[in-house]
């Protein structure tokens, strides 16, 4: 275990149709949500066995008030050498400088189209313009960023090199992920998966040639070279699952840690936590929940039948901690 994820709400500004497709859900209940004076005790612990990465997600992490003041108690402690947000930028340009100044490293941000009026199909929202200028402020602040796109077969899947072009304007390492059968994508068929080998053959023909970079340790995405130089990655966790290196543990808002994105159930660490349990004790919990681990979700999807979607839609309306939105992405 190296990597935690850390989600701190499950509600979001957007209803991306890969994620949160449905008219309504059932949300977390607020007295659940651990404050973050709670989020770093169970932090520390996951440090204590290992963790040196860390990643705050949501929902849309940035609709946490005062985010900054957790970055800045997470970024204070030695041992986390990599401390990162995943957001869909929508409130980044008033947050970028903040999250700078609290220690933040690094961000990512999602961006699935170029386009205006496909942005609102596949979000729900007009403010793609938003998300562009908070690319601009994170590239302003922290010299480089890195964006996510889920490649839709017949929604975005024309964009791959307008995509990367537009990564080149904001010194962006774009990533593009094959769209996963997780949680909330009840859209989710096979058909609509645009797979690895398709993507490296549209960005090969444009630009005559990618070459890999054999450097993936436990990262999801394997990562190309262009002839000119410039990078991208490809995260196919549908068609290649990665799971045998996967070093990765995720925290739901309300204190869940899940030990697979495609695990059905996780460890309560709220309950211990607030009945008082003390950081070697959780750290103890943590530790023989990981050595029984024997979670490879993504392959044993693949080896399914699946013409249907992961979880029927009466099971997700029954319990939040099965959407993706839930669980951090
Ligand atoms: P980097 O450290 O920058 O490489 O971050 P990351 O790629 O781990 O994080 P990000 O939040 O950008 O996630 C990118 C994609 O990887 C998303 O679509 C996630 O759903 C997917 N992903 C993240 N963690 C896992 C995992 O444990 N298993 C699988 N199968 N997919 C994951
Ligand atoms: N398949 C692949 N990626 C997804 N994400 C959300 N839902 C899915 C899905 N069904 C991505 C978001 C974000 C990251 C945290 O997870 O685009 O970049
Ligand atoms: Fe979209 Fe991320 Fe919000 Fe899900 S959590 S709806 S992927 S922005």
């Amino acid at each position: 275990m190296r990597s935690l994820r850390i989600s701190v709400t499950d509600r979001c500004n957007l209803r991306c149709q890969y994620c949160m497709p449905e008219p309504e859900y059932v949300w977390l209940p607020r007295e659940s949500l651990l404050s973050f004076e709670e989020i770093g005790q169970i932090a520390e612990a996951f440090i204590d066995e290992g963790v040196n990465r860390i990643r705050i997600t949501g929902g849309e992490p940035l609709l946490r008030r005062d985010l900054p003041v957790l970055i800045e108690s997470l970024a204070a402690r030695t041992a986390v050498e990599d401390l990162a947000l995943t957001t869909n930028g929508i409130l980044l340009k008033g947050n970028a400088a903040a999250l700078k100044r609290s220690g933040l490293h690094r961000i990512t941000v999602s961006l699935d189209t170029l386009k205006r009026e496909r942005f609102r199909a596949l979000t729900g929202s007009s403010d793609w313009d938003a998300v562009i200028a908070g690319i601009h402020a994170a590239a302003d602040t922290f010299g480089a960023l890195k964006i996510d796109t889920v490649a839709i077969r017949g929604t975005n899947d024309d964009e791959i090199v307008e995509l990367l072009e537009f990564g080149r304007t904001v010194n962006a390492e774009v990533r593009f992920i094959e769209y996963m059968d997780v949680g909330g994508a009840t859209r989710w068929s096979p058909a609509t998966v645009v797979p690895r080998a398709e993507i490296l053959e549209v960005v090969g023909r444009h630009y005559g040639g990618v070459i890999p970079i054999g450097e993936r340790a436990s990262a999801p995405a394997e990562r190309f070279l262009l002839p000119d130089g410039r990078t991208f990655g490809i995260i196919a966790s549908t068609t290649a699952p990665f799971c045998a290196t996967c070093d990765r543990a995720r925290l739901t808002a309300d204190g869940i840690w899940l030990l697979c994105l495609y695990a059905s159930g996780g460890t309560d660490l709220r309950r211990p936590l607030r009945a008082g349990a003390s950081r070697d004790e959780l750290r103890q919990l943590i530790h023989t929940v990981w050595s029984l681990r024997a979670d490879r979700g993504a392959e044993e999807r693949l080896g399914m039948d699946r013409q249907t979607t992961l979880v029927p839609l009466r099971a997700l309306k029954k319990d939040a901690h099965l959407e993706m939105h839930t669980r951090g992405g």
